[in-house]
């Protein structure tokens, strides 16, 4: 199925960047008396169709937090588990991600990633990167820290070498030496599960974006949660410091 292009984004109906927290995959399969690495998998389910959702309303870039810099320190058996799926979904999407005309991008630490994940990811960023329907982008072993911190030391980098100066750095290079330079500020983060905070996610590309909190779980959140969190981003004044 390909989809015509959207421009909804562009009257603010909805985000043109969208990042997602998807908290509680552990949460929703202990409650169903499930092992943990089931809620992933369901969650991994809800991924295929909020992209699908996102990219038919016209979602510009849409920015998933699968995996961060901090989750290298659970267990073991969950980290592979993790990878594992992350690469059977790599696998199983290729073909839709392809025919949809997304562009799959990711940014965070990938070189950490095991060999078989980061053949999979690289090889699909590498065959759809000439698509312009929606760019999505997992963020893997990231963290907003983190990535700040890599773009100090390219900036500290280029100022040795004398091809910058310190008086020279402003917004916009620092922005062009992050993970996230091709994708904008982020216009709305969704978290699921009921938890009210950032975690390290987007920090740089978020100074004026909106915030969205629901208690639904990430396996169980579906499109019409995602329209009604659009339909409460559609209604908030954004006025990025200034007067109306
Ligand atoms: C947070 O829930 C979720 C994660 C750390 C992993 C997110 C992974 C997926 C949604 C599936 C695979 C991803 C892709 C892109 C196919 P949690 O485990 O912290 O939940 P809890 O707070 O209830 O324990």
């Amino acid at each position: 199925m390909e989809v015509e292009k959207s421009n909804n984004h562009k009257d603010n109906k909805i985000p043109g960047h969208l990042g997602i927290i998807m908290d509680g995959n552990g949460r929703w399969a202990k409650a169903k008396g499930k092992i943990r690495i089931a809620g992933h998998k369901e969650g991994a389910k809800t991924v295929d169709k909020i992209v699908t959702a996102c990219r038919i309303k016209g979602v510009r870039a849409l920015t998933l937090y699968a995996f961060s810099s901090q989750n290298w320190e659970r267990p073991t058996l969950e980290v592979t588990a993790l990878m594992e799926l992350l690469k059977e979904y790599l696998k199983n999407q290729r073909n839709k991600i392809l025919d949809n005309n997304i562009k799959l991008n990711a940014i965070g630490e990938i070189e950490r990633l095991p060999l078989k994940t980061k053949n999979e990811l690289k090889r699909l960023i590498n065959d759809s990167k000439n698509n312009d329907g929606m760019i999505l982008t997992l963020a893997l072993s990231y963290g907003g820290r983190e990535e700040i911190i890599d773009a100090s030391k390219k900036i500290a980098e280029k100022i040795k070498n004398n091809d910058l100066k310190i008086e020279d750095i402003n917004v916009e290079i620092f922005t062009n030496e992050t993970w996230s330079k091709d994708l904008g500020e982020v216009d709305l983060i969704i978290r699921t599960s009921g938890e009210v905070r950032l975690s390290n996610f987007m920090l740089w590309s978020s100074p004026y974006c909106e915030l969205y909190f629901t208690k639904k779980m990430w396996p169980d959140f579906d499109e019409h949660d995602l329209d009604e969190a659009f339909k409460e981003f559609s209604s908030r004044k954004r006025k990025y410091g200034k007067i109306e």
